[in-house]
């Protein structure tokens, strides 16, 4: 195996893009004073959610969802691989690490959605305390699910002797020629970018 490519610039720019905008709501979500600077946030969260689930079917190869989503059985033989010391390695996401990016999609735009609602005066009005409960409750179980995340990775890290982390800002990991992408498309970041932006400014207006 040699260090080949598998994160496309999109994929990596809207990871740590991702990171930094929940970290940023969730930072600022008690505060009165920072509600424009939470919502803006949130939205942001929302937009690149978006993006990334459309990428997942016309996105590079790793980024796809067939590429790396895999059934329970998956998941379940590869952790025990991992507690074996014989951890499968994946050129893209392993099983495990799949499940938690899909929930972590899933309840980005989840927590996006009520949040939204609680904001909005006209859909907080119908939904009482219920919708800002929910948005509370969302944003709790997906910090959960990002520290499971990070656990994950740190794990994964070790049992492949492969530093993730920095796959992650280089886009290479180890894998055969044949499993590498042929081009980073750099030029979908400012699409990503633009698309999130108007997102944040929509959701916040
Ligand atoms: C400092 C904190 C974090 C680190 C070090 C980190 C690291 C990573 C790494 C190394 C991967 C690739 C995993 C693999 O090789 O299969 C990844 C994927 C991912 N992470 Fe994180 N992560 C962090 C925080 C977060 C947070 C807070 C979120 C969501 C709120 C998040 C969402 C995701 C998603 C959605 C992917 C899939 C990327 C894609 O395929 O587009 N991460 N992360």
């Amino acid at each position: 195996m040699q260090k080949i490519l598998v994160w496309d610039w999109p994929v990596r720019i809207g990871h740590w893009l991702l990171a930094g905008a929940f970290a940023l709501a969730w930072l600022t979500s008690e505060s009165e004073e920072l509600r424009l600077v939470h919502v803006l946030a949130g939205g942001t969260v929302v937009g690149i959610v978006l993006f990334r689930l459309l990428w997942g079917f016309v996105g590079t190869r790793h980024a796809r969802f067939a590429g790396f989503v895999r059934a329970p059985g998956a998941v379940v033989a590869y952790l025990r691989g991992v507690l074996a010391r014989r951890p499968v390695h994946a050129a893209g996401h392993n099983p495990a690490g799949a499940l938690a990016i899909v929930a972590l999609l899933v309840l980005g735009l989840l927590t996006g959605a009520t949040g939204w609602l609680t904001y909005n005066d006209s859909f907080a009005n119908l939904g009482g305390e219920m919708f800002e409960e929910l948005h509370e409750g969302l944003a709790t179980a997906m910090l959960a699910v990002a520290g499971l995340h990070v656990a994950g990775v740190i794990v994964g890290s070790l049992a492949h002797r492969e530093n993730l982390v920095r796959a992650m800002f280089t886009g290479r990991k180890f894998g055969e020629a044949g499993e590498a992408i042929a081009g980073a498309r750099l030029w979908a970041v400012p699409l990503l970018l633009g698309w999130a932006a108007v997102c944040a400014w929509w959701l916040a207006r």
